[in-house]
């Protein structure tokens, strides 16, 4: 990729190597940080080098009348002014300088707005607009003439306010194992930031399972493992913290005729302390977790990685699935996981292209 703001932008900071070098690089932390374990089958799943990121975030820079996009620098203080950035998909790319030229000529869209973010899928594209200033009638109106002119979805947001002026998601298609998935993504929500490694990852996933009876995912957001996964097993049974990402889940199951899925709203602590049946939940009424012959389990923690407890809990299961935004804690995790499990397969997913950033996922078998 090409940038003419690499070494001055924030948001690229492996920006001096050829993608080769940078994915040479990325395995090479990865064997060195692993060595001490046989970490089975390796593979990368590399990306495009531009136009690969889905969700794009700018500060907006003000001079008088005019607007510019901003990131933070990459050295000290203060924002970078940029015309464009080559990292974001086609659909975010194409519209930012009209988009720009657009809110600028208009003083009710431009007014103390503060940030844009973008959420882009397959077939549409949502913009929130965040500003330092209440959001009025008036502001509801240029939104709409702003989506009928772009052909997109606007929401405002101010302290404590969400304005949707028509909707506040996107719907995705993802392609795996030659289905297509479809998937609702709401803004704020969790959702991958690279659609064709996520694509990647899940085929990855899919492709691993071996004598599946049912599977009990954990962290699965809207349910981007937990759709292509559900044709393998009999039974899912998947726990999520946040209550709009479970609302999405199930939407998720409809749109894609899933009827094997049950959702909880439910943190994994929780999950955990009902499972070992030291805790009742009114959540778990209709469940019956007796019901369940877990044969794999699937994990997909935030960087913080999974707790002690649940991570002791799931152990009692023949297969783990570990996907993992954090090698860090990937390897605290791995390291009380590999007194009772072999690594048979380790998988590189190249989702943060031009950052230090790198997601793993491992498939560990019972010894
Ligand atoms: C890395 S994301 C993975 C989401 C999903 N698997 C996906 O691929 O889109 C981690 C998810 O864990 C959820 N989460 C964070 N802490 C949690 C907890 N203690 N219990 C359950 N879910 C949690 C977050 O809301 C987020 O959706």
């Amino acid at each position: 990729m090409e940038c003419k703001y690499f070494g001055e932008c924030g948001s690229c900071r492996l920006y001096d190597l050829s993608y080769d070098e940078e994915t040479k690089l990325k395995k090479e932390r990865i064997k060195e940080l692993f060595s001490g374990y046989d970490i089975g089958n390796f593979e990368f799943f590399s990306s495009r080098d531009e136009y690969y990121r889905n969700r794009a975030e700018f500060r907006v820079w003000h001079e008088r009348d005019r607007i510019y996009y901003g990131m933070h620098k990459l050295v000290g203080k203060g924002i970078l002014k940029i015309e464009s950035c080559p990292k974001v998909d086609e659909n975010i790319y194409a519209i930012m300088p009209k988009l720009k030229e657009y809110i600028e000529a208009n003083s009710e869209l431009r007014n103390r707005l503060y940030s844009i973010e973008f959420l882009s899928s397959r077939e549409a594209l949502l913009l929130t607009l965040i500003y330092h200033r209440p959001i009025r009638n008036e502001w509801v109106n240029e939104a709409r003439k702003l989506e009928e002119k772009f052909g997109i979805f606007v929401i405002g947001r101010s302290k404590k306010i969400k304005e949707v002026v028509s909707q506040d998601f996107v719907i995705d298609a993802l392609h795996v194992e030659g289905m297509e998935y479809r998937y609702k993504i709401l803004e704020g929500s969790f959702s991958q930031p690279n659609t064709v490694v996520n694509e990647k990852m899940l085929s990855w996933v899919c492709s691993h399972i071996q004598n599946p009876k049912d599977l009990l995912e954990l962290y699965c957001g809207h349910g981007n493992f937990t759709m292509p996964l559900s044709r393998k097993f009999r039974k899912v049974l998947a726990t999520e913290i946040s209550k709009s990402s479970i609302k999405s889940a199930n939407y998720n199951c409809e749109i894609n005729g899933v009827k094997n899925i049950e959702f909880l709203r439910m943190s994994v602590e929780e999950l955990t302390s009902a499972m070992k049946k030291e805790r009742e939940f009114n959540r778990l009424k209709e469940i019956d977790l007796d019901s369940f012959d877990f044969s794999h389990v699937l994990t997909d923690p935030p960087r913080a990685g999974i707790d002690a407890k649940s991570l002791e809990f799931i152990m009692q299961f023949e297969n783990i699935i570990y996907i993992s935004c954090n090698p860090e804690t990937l390897k605290r995790d791995l390291d009380i996981l590999s007194r009772e499990f072999k690594i048979v397969d380790f998988a590189l997913f190249d989702q943060f292209v031009h950052t230090n950033h790198i997601e793993s996922g491992i498939i560990l078998r019972k010894i």
